[in-house]
């Protein structure tokens, strides 16, 4: 096989690529990986990574504010948004260079430019690199890119987008954020806990709506009392800037002033200038790669994975369908099952959702049982002055195995792994309740939920309904 052979060829160095490379170089094959700008696209540079690192900063700040709570005084404290950003690009510098030798110890070929098709089997790159190759199998990891709407222009100085907020130094004053989802949620607990005037602009009924009303209600709360300005069911119709900022006009005939305003209103699948049409692989409406159940396109030798495919857009969905791609390119029975996809939102409380949620169970009219338990009569929440927020879990009525949970208060991210686990294995209430959970921790809260739905808890009054 020439340099320029390859046995699988992959477009894009994001979580879903790099893990596609890597598995693939682990039994044996030669990869390619082709990137046009930075190994470990969104997720590491301008996404998960970044985002967490700088909300990891306002949890800091958060605790040495309410460090009288746990009997310590402090007399001052300081900080700037500048420290903060050059904190989050040092972590973001130094894991993209580990992963650029973790790819090259895997004796993966990492090609930097630009890729698009030739034909089904040969790929063109130009930019940093200028050259052809081919591939037996390729896979389309390209990612996605954010929305736009009309009459509203991102210039990156007053109206910026995630990727251009994360380099913004100076702290402003006020800040108007388009769109209540991830994004929106996410950088408004960040910058309303440094003190920045935050208001959110949501078209639909309620920020995170697809997530249910019962953690909407709960993170809406936390957000007003927290000082930040929710309008709900509101559409913004134009943004004009002013000497000092912007001003953003609303359906409701509102005007709101504010110095910069981010716009985070959804991300698109990214498959423009990839050539796709000449080899007529099938798209959806929103632009996405219509894939099987084993991530293959409609080109048998062709895959996608990760936001391309425009179904979960997150980076542990992209890791997965990877492996399922390059399993079953290598010929080993693979197939995705989207039944349990954790989500987190790392706003403050913290939100976590895996599996079937309570709404949905409803919506189909199945017959479930919920079983919701507050961390208030939890002991080691109390001992973190963490009471706010609960768990619940969805389970089948007859069989009791459990379906769906959710999480909203501390650590819902890392309580909500124990759930992803009995969900995937379809394990049932007594599992989790046999299982020895340590005492005084967080995930005794799955055990008590469970224990409510069996008529039997422990630290709960009995026959007392959430
Ligand atoms: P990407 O990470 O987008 O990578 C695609 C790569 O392909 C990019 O590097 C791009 O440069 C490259 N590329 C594109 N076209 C070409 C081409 N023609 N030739 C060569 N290279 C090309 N998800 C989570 O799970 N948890 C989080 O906490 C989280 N936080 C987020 C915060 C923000 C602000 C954003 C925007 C996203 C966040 N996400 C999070 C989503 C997550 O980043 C994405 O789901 C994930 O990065 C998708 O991985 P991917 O491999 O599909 O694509
Ligand atoms: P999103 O889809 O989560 O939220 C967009 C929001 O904007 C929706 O609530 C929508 O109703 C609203 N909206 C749309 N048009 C509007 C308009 N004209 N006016 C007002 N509101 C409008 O998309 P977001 O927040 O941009 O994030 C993109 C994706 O990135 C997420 O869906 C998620 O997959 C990923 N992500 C994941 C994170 C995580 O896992 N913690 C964090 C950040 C992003």
């Amino acid at each position: 096989m020439s340099d320029k052979n390859f046995d699988l060829a992959i477009i894009g160095g994001g979580p879903g690529g790099y893990s596609a490379a890597i598995r693939s170089a682990q039994m044996g094959k030669k990869v390619a990986l082709i990137e046009k700008q930075f190994l470990g696209g969104v997720c590491l540079n301008v996404g998960c990574i970044p985002t967490k690192a700088l909300l990891s900063s306002t949890d800091a700040l958060d605790i040495i504010k309410k460090a009288d709570t746990f009997a310590i005084h402090v007399e001052k404290v300081s900080f700037t948004l500048e420290g903060m950003i050059e904190r989050k690009d040092n972590i973001v510098r130094d894991l993209r260079k580990g992963l650029e030798g973790l790819l090259l110890s895997n004796k993966i070929q990492i090609i930097k430019g630009k890729g698009k098709f030739l034909s089904k089997n040969e790929i063109e790159i130009t930019g940093q690199t200028s050259e052809k190759i081919s591939a037996e199998n390729i896979i389309i990891a390209t990612g996605s890119y954010p929305t736009e709407i009309p009459n509203i222009k991102v210039d990156h100085k007053k109206i910026y987008n995630s990727n251009s907020l994360l380099c913004l130094k100076k702290q402003p004053k006020s800040m108007v954020i388009i769109g209540g989802g991830y994004i929106g949620c996410e950088f408004a607990s960040f910058y309303t806990r440094l003190g920045v005037k935050v208001t959110i602009i949501e078209a639909l009924p309620s920020i995170l709506y697809s997530h249910g009303k019962d953690l909407a209600k709960l993170l809406s709360g936390s957000f007003k009392a927290e000082g930040v300005d929710l309008k709900v069911a509101t559409k913004v119709l134009k943004c004009e800037e002013t000497a000092d900022g912007i001003e953003v006009y609303l359906d409701n005939n509102e005007v709101i002033k504010s110095e910069i305003a981010l716009l985070a209103v959804g991300r698109k699948p990214l498959t423009q200038d990839l050539n796709l049409d000449a080899l007529n692989i099938q798209m959806g409406k929103q632009g996405e790669i219509i894939v099987d159940d084993q991530m293959r396109t409609s080109s048998p030798n062709i895959f996608a994975i990760g936001d391309v495919i425009g179904k979960w857009m997150l980076a542990h969905t992209a890791v997965h369908e990877a492996l399922v791609a390059v399993d079953t390119i290598h010929g080993i029975e693979s197939k995705m099952d989207f039944s349990a996809v954790p989500a987190v939102i790392f706003t403050k409380p913290e939100i976590a959702i895996v599996g079937l949620t309570p709404d949905k169970a409803k919506e189909k009219n199945m017959d479930v049982e919920i079983a919701k338990f507050p961390f208030t009569a939890l002991g080691k929440a109390h001992a973190l002055s963490e009471k706010k927020g609960f768990v619940d879990v969805v389970i089948d009525k007859k069989t009791k195995i459990i379906l769906g949970a959710q999480a909203i208060g501390p650590s819902a991210s890392i309580l909500i792994a124990e759930m992803g686990l009995a969900i995937t294995n379809k394990l049932t209430a007594n599992a989790v309740i046999d299982t020895i959970h340590a005492h005084p921790t967080l995930p005794e809260s799955w055990q008590e939920a469970l224990l409510i739905t069996l008529n039997r808890p422990l630290n709960f009054p009995p026959n007392l309904k959430l």
